[in-house]
């Protein structure tokens, strides 16, 4: 049985900070839930790591169904939130409503992540009304790339933070159970956090809030581009890695591999 939303809520009143990575496929599920984490949430990212895009705007519910039923294959006590992709929610809240219930029934996750503000509070209830639990999220919200003109900071004006602030409220009162907030300055992820009852998890929002995500891509050094200011390496898997299939392809080359006791006889 997975972890609920009143335990995590639990969790956040006695002050236990809650950890979230991403994850798209069994065998990091699997590692994943041996290393106790809380949440798990099928990123739209996915478009990025797992499909080589430039951004999220390519994903489909599909895809975002197919790697939770991946996900859940590997792991059983981690929350499964799942990302609502890019164009699935933004033309009327009837279709929103239609594919959040569709990727909860087809996919098995527990939970929905839907990038806004106001413009999505009024889908929100909804969707928590017909039994699909909300996350919010706000700040750099990637699915507006071109609007926004890049990955930028966000809520750094004074009038920015506070229609920001404005957001997560109105998103708490709809009925979200949780809030990302995405490269966000500090201050400002813990005037929100202290105003908000839910957790608020920050990806680039500083220490001040109920819990941390990031991208597992990230947090292993999986990749040699450029890293971002707040993302730390926890491996430096690439290296691991690259190592690895050296030294195969070298054994393989000069005969070593396979050897005479991993042979059948
Ligand atoms: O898609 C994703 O991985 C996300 C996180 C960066 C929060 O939305």
């Amino acid at each position: 049985m997975a972890i609920t939303i009143a335990e995590l809520q639990k969790k956040k009143e006695a002050g236990e900070k809650l950890t979230m990575v991403t994850t798209y496929d069994a065998t990091f599920a699997q590692l994943v839930e041996a290393a106790g984490i809380d949440m798990i949430l099928i990123g739209d990212s996915l478009g990025n790591v797992m499909q080589g895009r430039g951004s999220t705007l390519g994903v489909t519910v599909d895809n975002m169904i197919y790697h939770t039923q991946c996900v859940l294959r590997g792991c059983s006590s981690p929350l499964v939130v799942v990302d609502m992709p890019f164009g699935s929610y933004q033309v009327c809240d009837d279709e929103g409503v239609r594919n959040g219930i569709r990727i909860l029934k087809e996919s098995g996750g527990h939970a929905v992540k839907i990038e806004g503000g106001a413009r999505v509070v009024n889908l929100v209830k909804r969707l928590v009304d017909a039994g699909v639990p909300v996350m919010g999220h706000l700040g750099l919200t990637p699915q507006s790339v071109h609007t926004m003109s890049g990955y930028h900071v966000q809520g750094k004006s004074d009038d920015a933070a506070e229609t920001m602030y404005q957001d997560a409220l109105a998103l708490e009162a709809a009925g979200a159970f949780s809030v990302v907030l995405e490269c966000v300055p500090r201050s400002l992820a813990k005037r929100i956090q202290d105003a908000l009852h839910i957790p608020v998890i920050g990806i680039g929002a500083g220490p001040d809030v109920a819990g941390q995500v990031l991208v597992i891509q990230d947090l292993l050094g999986m990749s040699y581009g450029k890293k971002s200011k707040f993302v730390r390496h926890y491996a430096s898997l690439a290296d691991v890695i690259t190592h690895a299939l050296k030294d195969y392809a070298s054994c393989v080359k000069d005969g070593s591999f396979p050897s005479d006791q991993e042979s059948y006889h």
